[in-house]
């Protein structure tokens, strides 16, 4: 989604974002209030049969169910869903349990996480296995995959008590790729992909970014408006970056020091 143009200065980069940049990438937002604005994502990989996620997220996802020997026990439920797949799960849920528990447990068509195919609902495996809502306990081996989740990039999208601020209900089984050092820090501090997105504009210059340290390297995050049509970041190419869009106004930045 970028273009790489003539050099800068030094060792800067000038990378242009169209518009589009804004919406895709791992760091979007998606929730009540920002819909989904592509129809299906562009490296689809299957996880299992009939369940599709982004491939980075699908390799990571691997990796660590590799480190648990996780498949043996936790069954992919959900990944990448359609727009007419996230209808039809609407309108059948309503039918079948009503207004208040479709509104808590299922995104409004065109608002899924599951249309980006960023997101993933697991659950234990079992004889019957709820949909909707499976199984996916605090302890055992879902507990342990949830305790190593952030490590590969995973953050639980619905904790309890963030209802209010995720506008869904908790639903412990729903995980979202976000990328490893955003994942770390939004578990340091205990926030929400809305409250992360939110926390991340105050490092608006590359002087001042937010800082991680994964396994003795340093990670600086920083976030950059929009601009209404082009948006051009400079950035040293000498180390690896990474740009994602917020799907609300503006690009997070990631490089590795
Ligand atoms: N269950 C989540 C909220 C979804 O439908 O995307
Ligand atoms: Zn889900």
């Amino acid at each position: 989604n970028y273009r790489y143009t003539e050099r800068g200065m030094n060792d800067m980069k000038r990378i242009q974002l169209s518009r589009d940049a804004l919406y895709r990438g791992p760091l979007i937002l998606v929730n009540a209030l920002y819909g989904v604005a592509f129809d299906r994502p562009e490296t689809l990989t299957p996880v299992a049969e009939n369940v599709l996620l982004e491939k980075q997220a699908s390799s990571l996802l691997n990796e660590l169910m590799r480190e648990i020997g996780g498949w043996d026990s936790i069954v992919p439920v959900s990944g990448w869903r359609s727009m007419a797949k996230q209808q039809a799960i609407w309108d059948d849920c309503l039918r079948e349990s009503g207004q208040e528990y479709t509104r808590t447990y299922v995104a409004l068509p065109g608002h899924s996480e599951h249309q980006t195919g960023l997101a993933i609902d697991l659950g234990l495996r079992g004889e019957h296995i709820d949909f909707i809502c499976p199984d996916f306990p605090d302890t055992g081996i879902c507990g342990q995959f949830r305790k190593l989740a952030a490590k590969y990039g995973f953050i639980l999208r619905y904790p309890p008590g963030k209802e209010a601020v995720t506008g869904i209900g908790c639903e412990p089984w729903h995980f979202r790729y976000v990328g490893i050092p955003h994942a770390r820090i939004m578990e340091e501090n205990r926030q929400t992909l809305e409250e992360y997105t939110e926390y991340i504009r105050q490092f608006d210059s590359p002087v001042h970014p937010c800082c991680i340290r994964i396994g003795g390297r340093a990670i600086y995050v920083s976030y950059v408006p929009a601009a209404p049509e082009e948006t051009v970041i400079e950035v040293n190419e000498t180390a690896p970056f990474h740009i994602s869009g917020n799907n609300v106004d503006g690009f997070v930045l990631t490089q590795w020091a």
